[in-house]
């Protein structure tokens, strides 16, 4: 009986920490009424945004970007684009022929080095023209002056097309003295430096724009580009009218919500949980990008590491060691969470993901880490998916439709790559959002592309 005594108290020991385990997992789990409540405040920001009198202290700045129509199929040409902000750092030669719409592009991926991130804006701005030249000289181009449409995936402020000032970095980025400046600037004033070649910089275009562009040119019911990536962002064509900041009543033009600072007022605090609040204390931008930190690939895992950290600190986990890896950020990417998450993967297998990453663990354990990332990412993408139902039911409602049909062309490595992200999503836009029928369409390529699309299109019109 004495054996059998301890078979109990193990055995409740177990239930007891069970339940510890399913008390954090909970606070992740987000009922119906929660995520409508998202999705009537991320309304409310929207339209403060576009309203001059709320829009100096709105947290969803809903930026006029300048681009007003869609391709039309007759943009042809050769240029030149740049994408800064997202996973890679690329330089891309895009070749247009009209009429059978065809796009052929070579692109070059440079490494950005962190102490170039996060120097000075003139050590970036010369480190991007320095690949610039490289991929000029590998492809023979140097001395074609090309016109150039710059990717640019951070909130610029527009006064024209070719003009953005930068607000303020997001994401990984933090180099001084740019904030505040115009990034096209930047980018002339650093070419001169070089002094070796000439640019024509046609257009300054946030990553949204471009992928909705790129889906745009074949699908014209396009009129919404979402980025689940490292970040989180989402850009729609606007009513003329409704845009406050820009004069004109005619026509649409695409505005960049830069949602990812939704919330920097406090007003989603009460679906916040301590782990989101030690992410974002942790981060370069504390206090901003809050929904930003809640649904994009470059915080998941780090939201997932905090998480784990706390279950060990309380013994539920990695026998209660709290390893140096463990204390290690950034160590739970993207594509780790995705493989960890993937049904076709045996338990047996996440554990040499973890092992891969350094961490040890009991069959036990990895079956909370598999449960823990998949409340994390469930999360993301409800509330990903509430953002979105509240704009596609914002546009049905303007236009005075019963019924809407829109489509969304969408890009991002957690979009992609994670097994469950995307489904989530459309369920729960399907969900809050009954009467839009919203069709999602992968953009590929979306930041060269849709550069180079915006570029040809702002050409045509000069
Ligand atoms: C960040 C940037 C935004 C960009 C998004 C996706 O939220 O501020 O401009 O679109 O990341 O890359």
């Amino acid at each position: 009986t004495k054996g059998a005594a301890m078979v109990t108290a193990v055995a409740s020991r177990v239930q007891a920490q069970r339940k510890q385990i399913d008390k954090v997992l909970a606070l992740f789990q987000l009922t119906r009424e929660q995520l409508v409540g998202v999705q009537d405040k991320m309304r409310t920001e929207l339209e403060n945004g576009l309203k001059r009198k709320t829009h100096p202290m709105a947290t969803v700045k809903m930026l006029p970007t300048y681009v007003r129509g869609m391709p039309d199929g007759t943009e042809k040409g050769k240029f030149l684009a740049l994408d800064l902000g997202g996973t890679n750092f690329r330089v891309l030669l895009v070749k247009i022929r009209s009429g059978r719409r065809s796009v052929r592009m070579y692109n070059k991926i440079f490494a950005i080095p962190l102490e170039i991130m996060q120097g000075t804006g003139e050590e970036l701005f010369d480190h991007i023209v320095q690949c610039i030249a490289d991929f000029l000289d590998y492809m023979g181009l140097k001395g074609a002056q090309l016109p150039l449409g710059f990717t640019f995936s951070f909130p610029c402020r527009q006064a024209s097309i070719d003009k953005g000032t930068l607000i303020g970095w997001t994401k990984g980025f933090k180099a001084t003295d740019c904030e505040g400046e115009d990034v096209v600037d930047m980018l002339r004033e650093a070419i001169k430096r070089r002094n070796e070649f000439d640019l024509d910089i046609v257009a300054v275009v946030n990553d949204t724009v471009g992928t909705m562009m790129t889906c745009g040119y074949e699908d014209p019911n396009c009129e919404i580009g979402l980025i689940a990536g490292t970040g989180s962002n989402m850009c729609y064509m606007e009513e003329m009218r409704n845009i406050e900041l820009v004069e004109g009543d005619e026509g649409k033009m695409c505005i960049n919500t830069e949602w990812g600072g939704f919330g920097d007022n406090g007003c989603i605090d009460d679906i916040r949980t301590q782990y989101d609040k030690e992410v974002d204390e942790g981060s370069l931008n504390p206090g901003k990008q809050r929904y930003e930190k809640m649904t994009s690939g470059m915080y998941l895992g780090e939201i997932v590491r905090q998480i784990l950290i706390d279950l060990t600190k309380h013994g539920l986990l990695f026998r209660g060691q709290i390893s140096e890896r463990l204390r290690t950020r950034g160590i739970f990417e993207t594509k780790f969470l995705s493989q960890i998450e993937s049904d076709r993967l045996a338990l047996l297998q996440v554990r040499r993901i973890l092992q891969q990453l350094g961490l040890d663990s009991t069959c036990e354990d990895s079956i909370v880490v598999k449960e823990v990332c998949g409340a994390v990412s469930r999360r993301a993408a409800q509330l990903c998916g509430a953002g979105l139902a509240a704009i596609v039911e914002k546009r049905r409602e303007d236009q005075g439709l019963e019924h809407l049909r829109i489509t969304v062309g969408v890009d991002g490595t957690l979009y992609k790559l994670h097994p469950h992200f995307s489904r989530i999503l459309q369920e729960t836009v399907k969900e809050l959002a009954p009467k839009c029928d919203v069709t999602f369409i992968l953009s590929e390529d979306g930041s060269g592309k849709g550069a180079a699309l915006i570029t040809a299109v702002a050409k045509r019109l000069q």
